[in-house]
């Protein structure tokens, strides 16, 4: 514990003046367990008698409590802090160019606006395995007694990196070896290293419109300047790429997001050709690529790239859980060493626990497992929230067409945004968490949309929710009919 005697008077005096200062500027909280009277005058070098005096004055005058057998405590009740309290904070100019663009981009309410509601639709929601904690649990108990505690491979630990080669393989038909792979924290540190190693401020980088907002923020925070290619039933428009080509291309192929087409077949080679002839990269976010309902998936665009020019991103963050912090990169050969340095200059890799669990988990067969487990629910639930939006919503919206992942997109062509706002404002006095895809295009698309996130609620309780949004749009419909009309038909 660290206290700092003021050198004035006898020993025990300045020992309960530190024990006070430390009590009341909240250094120890109300409760703390202080240290027993024999450490700490070891650690203070004071004699025990000396500490034991000081304890009882604070005792007496109620900052510290004693409990018979167990110590003595912060009081509960004793005086509020007396000592100036610094001013707050106060918000100064960032220090530098990232902080300032950072503080810019920062603004997370996109996806947590309704989080308070009780049938919160946000996209993001990725738990869905209820056995997964305790899989997890014992995952990790197996690999904390079996892994060096020593500094691991910044790389990523070798036996994760060939499950995910192996993983790769027979579920995204990537054909890849170990020393190409980087163990990463998520798709987010994916793109801070990419911006790292091929840009420079002010370089440019295509992103599609609409796109994961996650990605907007993070090569604008490092100074990209980005482009916005819009995008239509087929996924990014290719014409729509700069003559001047930028330095990457971030694409969704596999489930354009947050829209939701596949990059058809024909644009997919169309941008490998571009990337080809440009001399450019491409990032692939296959964010959610392996979680497909009634359609074959497409082959990812990295195993179609014969020049080497796809820097592909997976993250364990939908398959498994945000919490963890995991995915990986398969690297062109050309960077490779350059995103392994960066890795290392960031944060030395990933902990190598989580890791060997991971990977133990993937050999042994419970990740497969896992995996059907959450494919098979995550369909059911897709399933009801359609027969949801049929029964209570009818043809007042258009369902995007997508196959995959832990959203689904609706189109309400027949109203306009401040009305789709009206919708969710009633939706969000009924309970209910809607959110529009407005904020993730640079420019609003003329039709008004909604993201409807479906992995954080139960088949009944999606149910419920398309019920509420057919009742939300009922409410608005009502006040937007003209009051002929409402005369007419009550
Ligand atoms: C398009 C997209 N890519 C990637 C991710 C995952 O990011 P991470 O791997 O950093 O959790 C998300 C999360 O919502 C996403 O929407």
């Amino acid at each position: 514990m660290f206290l700092e005697l003021d050198g004035h008077g006898p020993h025990y005096s300045q020992l309960t003046r530190a024990l006070k200062s430390a009590i009341l500027s909240g250094r120890l909280s109300t409760g703390a367990r202080l240290p027993s009277t024999r450490v700490l005058a070891e650690e203070l070098g004071l004699s025990r008698i000396t500490v034991l005096t000081a304890y009882e004055q604070l005792r007496a005058e109620g900052y510290i409590v004693g409990r018979v057998g167990s110590g003595s405590y912060v009081s509960t009740s004793h005086a509020e802090p007396m000592l100036p309290r610094r001013a707050p904070a106060i918000p100064g100019t960032p220090l530098t160019r990232y902080a300032k663009r950072a503080r810019q981009l920062a603004d997370w309410s996109i996806t947590t606006r309704h989080c308070d509601r009780r049938l919160d639709m946000q996209y993001g929601r990725s738990q869905i395995n209820p056995t997964l904690g305790a899989i997890w649990g014992r995952e990790l108990a197996w690999a904390s007694t079996r892994t060096r505690l020593e500094y691991a491979s910044n790389q990523g630990l070798p036996a994760l990196r060939e499950q995910v080669c192996d993983y790769l393989a027979r579920r995204r038909g990537i054909r890849t070896t170990s020393d190409r792979v980087l163990i990463v924290s998520g798709t987010q540190q994916a793109i801070s290293l990419t911006s790292r190693v091929l840009l420079d401020e002010g370089d440019e980088v295509g992103i599609e419109d609409p796109h994961y907002f996650g990605a907007w923020q993070q090569f604008g925070a490092h100074g990209a300047s980005l482009q916005a290619i819009p995008t239509d039933h087929e996924g990014l428009v290719c014409s729509a790429l700069p003559a001047q080509a930028p330095r990457l291309v971030m694409v969704t192929p596999s489930h354009q997001f947050p829209a939701g087409p596949a990059l058809s077949l024909p644009r997919r080679q169309e941008l490998l050709r571009y990337a080809q002839a440009k001399n450019c990269w491409i990032m692939e976010d296959d964010y959610d690529g392996e979680l497909r309902y009634d359609s074959a998936p497409l082959p990812t665009l990295r195993s179609l790239d014969d020049d080497d020019r796809v820097i592909y991103v997976g993250t364990f963050s939908k398959v498994m859980f945000g919490a963890l912090r995991l995915g990986y990169m398969v690297l062109p050969e050309a960077l490779c060493d350059d995103f392994v340095n960066a890795k290392y200059l960031c944060d030395r890799g990933n902990p190598a626990i989580e890791q060997a669990a991971l990977a133990h988990f993937m050999e042994d067969g419970g990740f497969e497992r896992h995996l059907r487990y959450v494919t098979k629910e995550l369909s059911a639930r897709r399933r009801e929230l359609i027969a949801g939006l049929q029964q209570y919503v009818g043809d007042r919206v258009q369902i995007a067409d997508a196959h995959a992942g832990m959203h689904v997109t609706v189109w309400l062509p027949d109203y306009g945004h401040e009305q789709v706002d009206a919708v969710i404002a009633e939706a969000h006095g009924r309970g209910l968490g809607l959110y529009s895809i407005a904020p993730h295009y640079r420019k609003p698309p003329t039709v008004p949309g909604l993201i409807l996130g479906y992995c954080g609620l139960s088949r009944a309780q999606l149910h419920e929710a398309m019920q509420l949004f057919g009742e939300s749009l009922d409410a608005v419909d009502a006040a937007r009919k003209p009051l002929s009309m409402r005369r007419h038909s009550a």
